[in-house]
């Protein structure tokens, strides 16, 4: 049989993850989060003092009551990627062309198994050029900046940055992952843009299950 492929790149904070996660559910297809699989590497590279000559984890994915559980060495890390300092550091590891590429296959393996929404940077240019259909989702870095923040707000009050440095953190992540030599992001030439400003979440939903039930 052959599987569908929904592949979701964009900018932090536009949105991706909760809405890609949302599609899947109503499309019955996997969700597969990347950018988790950055920040699993990211954290672990902090913790380990990771240098160019060590060996590279063993990076496993499994689905524990339908959510994603990124393991290093067999060490779960899904309690530990959601902090400002992990984003930092995915977004500085996701630059390296060594850490591309040895999370290439397992991202490729997926799509191979099942049919995804696979959302990240590079799924529409890089890891799925053949996908289904591509999608481009994007906001205002404003309006990503003012999500986050409520985001991490809604986490941990006491510990949330203020919206101010959300915005510059967002603002220079972007800059690093779309200027970056390697797999940078960009929007694929066929690639569908959606862009979320103004939208509520339910909105947001309802535009991307309708482009995709359009197309394919
Ligand atoms: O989507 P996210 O915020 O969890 O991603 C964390 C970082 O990982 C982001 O700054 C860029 C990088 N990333 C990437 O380079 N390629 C992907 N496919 C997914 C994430």
């Amino acid at each position: 049989m052959k599987h569908i492929s929904i592949a979701i790149d964009g900018p932090v904070g536009a949105g991706k993850s909760s809405i890609s996660r949302e599609v899947a559910k109503g499309l019955g297809f996997i969700y597969v989060d990347t950018g988790a699989l950055y920040r699993t590497l990211g954290v672990y590279s902090k913790l380990h003092s990771l240098s160019p000559s060590c060996e590279l984890p063993k990076i496993t994915i499994k689905f524990i009551d339908g959510l994603q559980h990124v393991f290093a060495n067999g060490v779960d890390y899904t309690d530990k990627i959601r902090t400002p300092e992990a984003s930092m550091l995915a977004s500085d590891i996701s630059a390296k062309p060594e850490i591309r590429e040895y999370l290439l296959e397992l991202q490729r393996e997926f799509a191979r198994t099942a049919s995804v929404v696979m959302d990240g940077r590079d799924i529409g240019t890089v890891v799925l050029p053949n996908a289904t259909l591509k999608i481009f989702l994007t906001a205002s870095p404003e309006e990503r900046a003012c999500r986050r923040h409520e985001e991490l707000l809604r986490k941990d009050s006491a510990a949330a940055p203020s919206y101010e440095s959300v915005l510059e953190d967002l603002k220079l992540r972007d800059h690093n992952d779309s200027t970056r030599t390697h797999a940078p992001l960009k929007q694929a030439d066929d690639a569908v843009v959606v862009d979320t400003t103004g939208n509520t979440f339910e909105q947001s939903v309802e535009v991307m299950l309708k482009t995709i039930k359009e197309r394919i």
